[in-house]
């Protein structure tokens, strides 16, 4: 099979590029000296996970449960669900126990440590759980110097749960785009972790992992004293948003949508392809960023970067193509009916899960399909 073959839109991963971010990021953690954790919600992959495994990461992260089944089923052991944990999945969780999953879990409340404790009681069943701590008030997670981190440690640990440390994720870097800037968060995320660690074993309590780790932070810390561990996710494929923040090149992004034009607004100086929202998903995250890639960067179908040209707008099964500045008055010589472009995404996670699979593409050419482990 070509791309010409291919029925669009579709996701195609370039695989070299993929090995090269993989092998890039696990380098780096392995001369930072920590253990590496990739986030695996950016893929969902198993081909993908295979890759990052065979690089040298040891252990995965997930999203969602449904991944950890898979990956499970899959071969892979050391799991962490790194989103708060629901008592109403604890079940499930303890099921993935029982089968010999080293499944951790999360949390940042006292209900939901009690509520495992009491899962724990009734079940006979101890688990390993992570304590979210928040160190740059972008979502979740408990402050390091808040009371709380200690009430919650101990509930978990007198409560029969195996208290295996504390994780971090300093979303806040998406919003960086100066070197100086990200060496500043991903020093707060890596102190204040450590920070929360401190606070919890000076009370007595075990505390020996120590998770940080967003894609700019990892990319930028100068270095990693009293972390463990990293947790990065979109790396793998990079995205416009990646770009903006300044930790990878545009040669470096390796997930594009094929798609097709169907048409023309001469006047506008349109191209319409097949590719809508439902193909780029609606995420807009360059909006808010140094540069504005509308919903995606225009290539050729071999991938060259066509400059100015972006998907400017989108409805459900429909992009609109048109050049920034001055309208393309040729725009219906230059990107004719049935040509095929490829459109590099804002947010490589948001864009991926539009699919149920990739297609791989390597440098000879040859293209494999890779299924995505979707839903809950
Ligand atoms: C808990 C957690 N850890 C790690 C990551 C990885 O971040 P990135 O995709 O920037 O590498 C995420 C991303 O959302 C996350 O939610």
């Amino acid at each position: 099979m070509k791309l010409a073959d291919i029925q669009t839109p579709a996701a195609i991963i370039d695989v070299s590029r993929m090995n090269r971010n993989i092998e890039r990021m696990q380098r780096r953690m392995d001369a930072l000296g920590v253990r590496f954790r990739p986030h695996v919600k950016t893929s969902k992959c198993l081909a993908v996970i295979d890759a990052q495994r065979g690089a040298g990461a040891r252990g995965i992260t997930v999203s969602t449960l449904k991944e950890a089944e898979h990956c499970f089923a899959h071969g892979v052991l050391d799991i962490l669900y790194a989103v708060g944990m629901a008592p109403t999945k604890l079940a499930r969780a303890a099921d993935l126990r029982r089968r010999g999953c080293e499944l951790k879990l999360v949390t940042d409340t006292a209900a939901s440590a009690h509520a495992m404790a009491e899962f724990g009681r009734q079940h006979v069943q101890s688990l390993d759980v992570l304590i979210e701590i928040d160190t740059d008030g972008h979502r979740s997670g408990i402050g390091p110097d808040d009371p709380q981190l200690l009430k919650v440690a101990r509930v978990l640990h007198e409560g029969g749960m195996n208290l295996c440390g504390v994780m971090t994720h300093a979303g806040s870097s998406y919003g960086c785009h100066t070197p100086e800037a990200l060496r500043t968060v991903a020093e707060r995320e890596r102190a204040l972790c450590v920070l929360a660690a401190e606070r919890i074993r000076d009370s007595g309590l075990p505390c020996p992992t120590v998770s940080v780790g967003s894609t700019p932070t990892a990319l930028a810390a100068d270095h990693l004293d009293g972390v463990t561990e990293v947790r990065a996710g979109v790396y793998v494929f990079f995205d416009l948003c990646m770009l903006n923040v300044g930790v990878c090149a545009m040669e470096d992004l390796a997930l594009s949508v094929l798609s097709t034009v169907i048409g023309h607004q001469a006047e506008n100086g349109w191209a319409i392809i097949d590719g809508g929202w439902m193909a780029l998903s609606r995420d807009r995250s360059t909006q808010q960023q140094i540069v504005d890639f509308g919903y995606g960067q225009i290539c050729s179908r071999d991938g060259v970067v066509i400059p100015d040209y972006f998907v400017g707008s989108v409805n459900q099964e429909h992009g609109i193509v048109s050049r920034a500045g001055i309208p393309d008055a040729d725009i219906v010589h230059r990107f004719p009916v049935g040509t095929q472009l490829r459109v590099l995404p804002n947010h490589a996670c948001a864009t991926g899960a539009q699919f149920s699979e990739y297609q791989a593409l390597n440098d000879s050419g040859t293209i494999s399909t890779w299924s995505r482990i979707n839903g809950w």
